[in-house]
């Protein structure tokens, strides 16, 4: 696809034989646990609900990370000469502006690799980006970054790989290092990964995060169900589903739950399957783990990578890492 306003190509790794959700669901929901991954909250409203919590008084992480760019993006560009930017999970790309307003201030401006599995928001991203900055190129690849990051293109110039948000959390302990060893491989000789991480803090500043007053989060869980629903043809009704939000002190992470207020049975047609909650189960929707220096530093070593740099903010609440390949 090519805009008047500059040039914007979109390429889309989630086909129409796509399979992924009907998978992870029937592995998830027969269980003796229950749980389905957090990637699937991400449907338009999913992404609109998240788009809400960032700005929630009580979600710190978005407007953290976001003045620590602002504080180290020139030093960042300066020293990485980066002009191109690869971003993973860039869902509405607001804290991104403040890296691509620094490359382009600096004169290295060249081309947004936004990568997603949310169609919708990455098609408006690259409309809104090519606009703002004359001359940008944007390359958007639809898809899971867990199965489709071979689909990133080769480097056309200095690449930053950036992972913002706390999104790395959001997996399990062993996939995490998988993926960062992924990372690794696609970085290249001499590319660089920026990655933000939320750090362990006061659980209870952690846990209101997590269920806000205004029940954003509580709806944005739920939303899950609404996919299900339409996408796999379920019968869930997410009203008789509770959110549930604690701090794992052992695991240091969030984890983010959905609890049955009284018993359930759901049919799932797109699965031919009948799923029973009893009343009060629980089913894992996220977990959102928290880093302290040195586990951060074990995960990016088991990846194959060392720290270039790391700010946080003066409260010491999050951290934005510049990493590199070992021995590059
Ligand atoms: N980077 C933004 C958005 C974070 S929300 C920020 O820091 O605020 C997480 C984003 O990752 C969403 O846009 C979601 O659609 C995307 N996402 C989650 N799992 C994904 C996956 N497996 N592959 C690709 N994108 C994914
Ligand atoms: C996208 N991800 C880093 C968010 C997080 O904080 O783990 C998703 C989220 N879940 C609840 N609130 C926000």
């Amino acid at each position: 696809m090519k805009t008047a306003l500059g040039d914007i190509e979109i390429v889309s790794h989630l086909g129409a034989d796509e399979r992924t959700l009907a998978f992870d669901v029937l592995d998830g929901l027969t269980k003796p646990f229950k749980e389905i991954p957090p990637k699937h909250f991400y449907d338009t409203e999913g992404s609109r609900l998240f788009e809400a919590i960032t700005k929630l008084p009580e979600y710190y992480p978005t407007r953290t990370e976001r003045a620590i760019l602002a504080a180290n993006a020139d030093a960042l560009v300066e020293s990485t000469g980066m002009a191109e930017l690869v971003e993973l999970g860039s869902g509405v790309p607001t804290k991104t502006l403040v890296l691509l307003d620094a490359m382009r201030d600096a004169g290295t401006l060249d081309r947004y690799v936004p990568f997603d599995v949310s169609e919708v928001v990455l098609t408006e991203s690259a409309k809104m980006l090519v606009e703002r900055y004359a001359g940008l190129r944007v390359y958007g690849i639809v898809g899971d970054f867990e199965r489709h990051l071979s689909a990133l293109p080769p480097a056309e110039g200095p690449r930053v790989i950036v992972f913002l948000g706390g999104t790395i959390g959001n997996f399990p302990p062993g996939a995490r290092r998988r993926f960062l060893r992924t990372l690794h491989d696609a970085l290249g000789e001499d590319g660089y990964l920026l990655l933000g991480t939320d750090l362990v803090k006061d659980p209870a500043v952690l846990e209101a995060a997590y269920d806000d007053a205004q029940g954003v989060t509580a709806e944005f869980n739920r939303n899950v169900l609404h996919v299900l629903n339409r996408e796999l043809g379920a019968d869930f009704d997410p009203a008789a589903f509770e959110h549930v939000a604690f701090y794992d002190r052992d695991h240091e992470w969030i984890e983010m739950r959905l609890r049955a207020r009284s018993r359930q049975v759901v049919r799932i047609a797109g699965l031919d399957l009948t799923v029973r909650f009893a009343a009060r189960e629980e089913m894992r929707t996220e977990i959102s783990a928290k880093f302290t220096p040195r586990r951060l530093e074990a995960d990016l070593r088991a990846g194959g990578l060392r720290t270039v740099e790391r700010w946080t903010d003066p409260d010491g609440l999050f951290a934005v890492t510049l990493a590199a390949r070992h021995g590059g």
